[in-house]
């Protein structure tokens, strides 16, 4: 097959789809029992190869065993032990699916499998879509139940939207993110254990514990070389991936929404189709992955991958609760004057909001704060030359609001459990209409009425007590509420074209490829220490883009950590993302301020690399942690490296640039140094730190000749 044809081919004769992408191969085969088989995930093959595929049988040879290879979505039923990505209950009891194979359908880069089960009204499709020039293929699942009303309801307890197979490699590693609040994507890379291993957010948020990104590899692979496989699932709720290494040295995972215990009562007629879960394989190590996800987020996921992230100011960590139009305004003019394109209002200026015991959920702004509502400052701002931006969590409820006293069983909670409060406030059930209505029309208006250009969407506290009263089938909730968040934020999308939201859960507890289809970049951590925002930006890198990382220059001491940093570290490690400043400005010398100005300015220079170029990581953290981002067309290179602690006196040794062109030359244009590729790419270039700790450096470089 040349590799101009088609990216999805079916061979109804031997039951053979074949997806291809630039650097990969992924083969199905429906077997004689009608189930879609994982084949094969990884290297191209050409047509020639495929025609001699070896046969389908597990390793170990035994009764105890399934003959087969292992299922595109396993379902709980015949010889299969490992963890069931369809787990479905008839009224009868009986449980699973025995397939009978019903067709296919192949439209540009989309296959789609369809399946029907042999004895009950319960079809599936499988769908695959290759996306153009990337190596990412996209697979769902919708779930039909087929009978008439006379039929009952089918009982869903696990509908995942896909398994996943490796090729059987010698060893296996697993390479995920964890943490908390405060110290989000923390890369963990650990042998994978003969076990099922759980990925998983049981919170109804994507979580800051978590994330549904994962990536495997033998063991061997690094930065810059070795196979690597990863999938990233799109949905910003709950959700489980379950990787089984087998004790016979296979190792398969399936992944999806919801997480263990949840049901959904499929009814006659009804689909359900679960969120994409993608997945890409590249032999050119961790750093290709991660460029590969990087253009797939900005080609295939953001809503508006080309435009510039503004310079934001946001005022939390100034003023918190205390917010009113004179001090504001003051922020926003020494905001404006540092090179700041937007200026976010956050949280404290609605209703009784003088902390986090009140108020939430009553969207209208506080008179004795804003005595002529919000308009006037955004008029302000607009006329300082920024857009405005408004913080709002529109899915929470202080107890004592407006809002929770008119509608108490909005909220989220099981009439006979004491609902948990946490940050004193209780969730609102978006998946009731009229409650995602009430949450449209709020921010509509709020949108309309103040001209605000930028919602920070935030959330601050998770599911618990998961009840509907009067619902019969209350476990819908789970998946219901995030997809009426979806909706809210496509609705005032298409309604405002220019508005621009920033995804946020106490910092980066729901960045998914799910919220960032339909926003425009989240606010990483609450964490806004330069030492820690090294870690977490470098785990926060493997699968989302630069310009998705919202990163915010603070006071010092930082007001986490109580860590005092110099303020040009502060900028090099924020310069990493879409730059911000988060300080209390009005304490800043005119010192500061003018070299705040230079750095804004500085970061403008390099934006377009950062935010729309390619990123390679050059070091982990510890030591020097370094990234190095080149423009499209490869002529344009910054380079950011950060050393926190010096240690024994040491210089930090040249630092190789392996991305760069041997054969070029480079232009240090701030220096006016020339540079050959082979002596960057090989000896490297002097990062100029400067001496002690918290010390940085900016370079940039321009390939001449
Ligand atoms: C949590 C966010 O992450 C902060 O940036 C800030 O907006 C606060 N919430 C406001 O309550």
């Amino acid at each position: 097959m040349p590799a101009t044809s088609s990216p999805v081919r079916f061979d109804p004769a031997r039951g053979l789809a074949v997806l291809r992408t630039p650097n990969s191969v992924y083969v199905i085969r429906v077997g004689s029992d009608g189930s879609p088989r994982h084949v094969y995930w990884g290297a191209a093959l050409d047509t020639d190869d495929l025609a001699a595929l070896p046969a389908a049988h597990s390793p170990a040879d035994s009764s105890f065993e399934a003959d087969a290879d292992p299922d595109e979505l396993a379902p709980q039923s015949g010889a299969r032990f490992g963890p069931a990505g369809l787990q479905v209950r008839y009224a009868d009891g009986t449980r699973g699916a025995q397939w009978t194979f019903t067709g296919h359908d192949i439209e540009g880069g989309k296959l789609l499998l369809r399946l029907t089960d042999r004895r009950y009204p319960l079809a599936a499709e499988l769908v695959y879509r290759v996306r153009p020039d990337s190596d990412v293929i996209e697979r769902w699942v919708e779930l039909t139940h087929t009978g008439g009303d006379d039929s009952g309801p089918i009982t869903v307890d696990r509908l995942d939207s896909a398994s996943w197979t490796l090729p059987t490699l010698p060893d296996y590693r697993l390479t995920h993110l964890v943490g908390g609040w405060n110290s989000e994507f923390q890369l963990r890379r650990d042998r994978l254990p003969v076990a099922e291993t759980v990925l998983t957010s049981r919170r109804g948020l994507t979580s800051h514990h978590a994330n549904p990104w994962l990536a495997l590899d033998d063991g061997t692979a690094t930065e810059e070389r070795g196979e690597v496989w990863t999938t990233a699932l799109a949905w910003s709720g709950s959700w489980r991936v379950t990787v089984h290494r087998d004790p016979v040295g296979r190792t398969t995972w399936t992944g999806g929404f919801g997480h263990d215990g949840l049901s959904w009562t499929l009814a006659p007629g009804e689909t359900l189709r679960t969120p994409v879960f993608a997945g890409l394989y590249t032999p050119g190590g961790f750093g290709a992955a991660s460029r590969a996800w990087h253009t797939y987020v900005r080609g295939g996921v953001l809503p508006d991958p080309d435009r510039d992230r503004p310079v934001v100011y946001n005022s939390w960590e100034a003023t918190g609760f205390d917010v009113d139009h004179d001090g504001q305004l003051r922020l926003a003019e020494l905001a404006a004057g540092l090179g700041a394109e937007l200026f976010v209002l956050d949280d404290g200026w609605f209703g009784a909001r003088t902390s986090d015991r009140a108020g939430l959920g009553d969207w209208t702004p506080r008179p004795s704060a804003f005595p002529d509502g919000l308009r006037p400052l955004a008029d302000e701002v607009h006329r300082l030359g920024m857009a405005f931006g408004l913080w709002v969590e529109p899915e929470m409820v202080n107890r004592d609001s407006d809002l929770y006293r008119a509608h108490p069983d909005w909220v989220v909670h099981a009439p006979s459990r004491e609902a948990t409060e946490q940050r004193n406030q209780l969730m609102l059930n978006f998946a009731r209409p009229e409650v995602e209505a009430w949450a449209h029309h709020t921010l509509d208006r709020l949108v309309r009425e103040n001209d605000v250009d930028w919602l920070k969407w935030d959330a601050n506290r998770v599911v618990t007590e998961a009840g509907w009263p009067g619902q019969r089938d209350p476990d819908r909730l789970w998946i219901d509420h995030t997809r009426a968040v979806y909706r809210v934020m496509d609705r005032l999308r298409a309604d405002h074209p220019r508005l621009r939201i920033e995804a946020c859960a106490g910092g980066g507890g729901r960045v998914d490829l799910g919220i960032l289809a339909r926003t425009d970049q989240a606010w990483t951590s609450d964490n806004t220490d330069p030492v820690d925002r090294i870690t977490i930006q470098h785990g926060f890198s493997q699968l989302f883009p630069a310009q998705t990382m919202a990163t915010w220059v603070t006071d010092s001491p930082n007001v986490t950590t109580g860590r005092t940093t110099p303020l040009r570290f502060r900028f090099h490690v924020a310069a990493a993302g879409a730059l911000g400043l988060g300080g209390d400005l009005t304490h800043w010398s005119e010192e500061e301020l003018d070299q705040a100005a230079a750095l804004v300015a500085r970061y403008k220079e390099i934006r377009p690399l950062v935010q729309r170029g390619h990123q390679h990581r050059l070091s982990g953290p510890g030591g020097v942690t370094a990234v190095h981002y080149i423009s499209e067309d490869s002529t344009e290179h910054a380079v950011l490296a950060w050393r926190p602690t010096t240690r024994f006196g040491h210089h930090s040794p040249a630092l190789a640039l392996p991305a760069l062109d041997p054969t070029a030359r480079y232009l240090d244009p701030d220096e006016g140094t020339t540079y050959s590729g082979a002596v960057l790419t090989r000896l490297g270039i002097d990062l100029a730190l400067p001496d002690g700790d918290y010390a940085s450096s900016l370079i940039r470089l321009r390939r001449v000749g």
